[in-house]
């Protein structure tokens, strides 16, 4: 008898950080993987590269977090379309960094509309697939700027990635007899293209020095890998918890 594989949908998955590095690792565990991102051009392109990659087939489909109708058709016809939705891992965050007293509604707006009620919209149109068939896994990504102070994130970004946590824990509790496990990862500082392009090097440099216990700094792939562990069967006793992945600078403190 052969069952069909488990499908795996990630939000923000097109670009070249924690989202990418997930898909391709739920793609190597064996799931089929739904690609969604904003960018609709990459979304499509990164899904046949990960399709040319794995040897199996790879959905791609354009998708916003801060439009919830989209999100609600999307996760539908994906789910549809594979006939299960075994995994949502919520990748999408945006940021803009600018003082409290200085800070445009706009930024704070946006910054909560895609880090948090995105989270929160692409949960309610995936819940009830999970609830039908009796389990899931979902995986938020929020950061240690949910409860570290630091500049370099803002406000409004720490305020909706804190949100983030406590979403996940009712959720959690709420899902739980559903055969629903929802935990977060809350990611130090990762490296990719975009942020060596904002920070100087001397950040990268000090942050090294300063912060980081192993020395090095994080990669894409080291929250993959506990994406993949929370989206296994391995962690079937885990729900409504929070995993920093942050070379030990969130116990620095
Ligand atoms: N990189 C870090 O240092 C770091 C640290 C802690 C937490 N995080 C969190 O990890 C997640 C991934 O960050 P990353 O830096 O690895 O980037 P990433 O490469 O995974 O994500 C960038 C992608 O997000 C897409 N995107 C942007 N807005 C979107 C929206 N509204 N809807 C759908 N897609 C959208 C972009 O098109 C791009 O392809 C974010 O939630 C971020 O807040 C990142």
């Amino acid at each position: 008898m052969t069952t069909d594989p488990r499908v795996a949908l990630v939000t923000a998955a097109a670009g070249a950080g924690i989202g990418a590095a997930a898909a391709r690792r739920l793609a190597q565990d064996g799931f089929d993987v739904v690609v969604t991102d904003a960018h609709e051009r990459r979304c499509h392109e990164f899904a046949d590269e990960l399709a040319g990659e794995a040897g199996r087939q790879v959905s791609a489909y354009h998708l916003d977090v801060t439009d919830h109708a989209q999100v609600q058709r999307v996760i539908a016809e994906a789910a549809a379309a594979k006939g299960r939705l075994d995994v949502l891992v919520n990748n999408a965050g945006w940021s803009k960094i600018e003082p409290v007293a200085e800070m445009s509604v706009e930024t704070w707006q946006r910054c909560l509309d895609v880090d948090l009620t995105g989270t929160f919209v692409c949960m309610r149109a995936a819940l009830p697939h999970m609830i039908a068939a009796g389990s899931g896994s979902i995986v938020n990504i929020s950061s240690i700027a949910a409860w570290e102070m630091s500049a370099e994130h803002g406000a409004a970004y720490s305020a909706a990635k804190a949100g983030v946590l406590a979403l996940t824990r009712v959720a959690a509790a709420e899902n739980g007899t559903h055969g629903i496990r929802v935990n977060a990862i809350a990611p130090g500082l990762i490296y990719n293209d975009f942020l060596r392009r904002i920070y100087p090097e001397e950040f990268f440099t000090s942050y090294l020095a300063e912060k980081a216990f192993l020395g090095r700094i994080g990669q894409p792939d080291d929250v993959a890998a506990m994406v993949s562990l929370l989206a296994s069967d391995e962690s079937s006793y885990v729900t409504g918890e929070v995993f920093t992945v942050s070379g030990g600078v969130s116990a620095r403190g």
